[in-house]
């Protein structure tokens, strides 16, 4: 159609394309990420973009880069609906929603500053996720703790 005015960002070879990021919160996955700039990783970058026909979306893309399992739950927190998309040789090899997991190993740090978890020799934090009236829970195995998503959201370890 050589319809270059629909085009926003190149697709990408080899990476991970991380979709439906909720808008205005691109800045904080790559934060979670540690990915700085200062890194050399080439990112593309897209906020309030159009989503669907109501609403916005982020979306980032980074080049050659493979999410671990504990990077996959900080995206969660930050974002729960974002898709994960796979891409190798230009394709999409794999497509998944994140997934809060039900227990959170060390990512989160305890807002207790008691706790054992923040002691000299700290302990692997981990929280069970529960559901409550307003909205989800994040419960300290060590001090019993609870914080809600919004706290935890502030509290991922970078
Ligand atoms: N993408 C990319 N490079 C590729 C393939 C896909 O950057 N080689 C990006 C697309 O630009 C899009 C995302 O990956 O932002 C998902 O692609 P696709 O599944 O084709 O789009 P949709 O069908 O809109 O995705 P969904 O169904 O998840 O909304
Ligand atoms: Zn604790």
């Amino acid at each position: 159609m050589g319809d270059e005015k629909v085009l926003r960002i190149n697709k990408i070879g080899d990476g991970i394309v991380i979709d439906h990021i909720e808008p205005g919160s691109a800045l904080e996955v790559l934060e979670v990420l540690k990915i700085s700039g200062k890194d050399g990783m080439t990112v593309s970058l897209l906020m309030n973009v159009p989503s669907g026909k109501v609403g916005t979306k982020d979306i980032v893309k980074i080049e050659k880069k493979k999410l671990a399992k504990n990077e996959l739950d900080k995206i969660s927190l930050v974002s729960p609906k974002a898709t994960i998309n796979v891409i190798s040789d230009y394709e999409i090899k794999q497509k998944f929603t994140v997934d809060i997991p039900e227990t959170v190993v060390g990512v989160i740090k305890c807002s207790n500053q008691n706790c054992v978890t923040n002691s000299k020799e700290p302990v692997t934090t981990t929280f069970t996720r529960e559901s409550s009236q307003d909205g989800l829970k994040f419960r300290c195995h060590y001090c019993d703790r609870t914080m809600s998503l919004n706290e935890v959201k502030k509290s991922i370890i970078r």
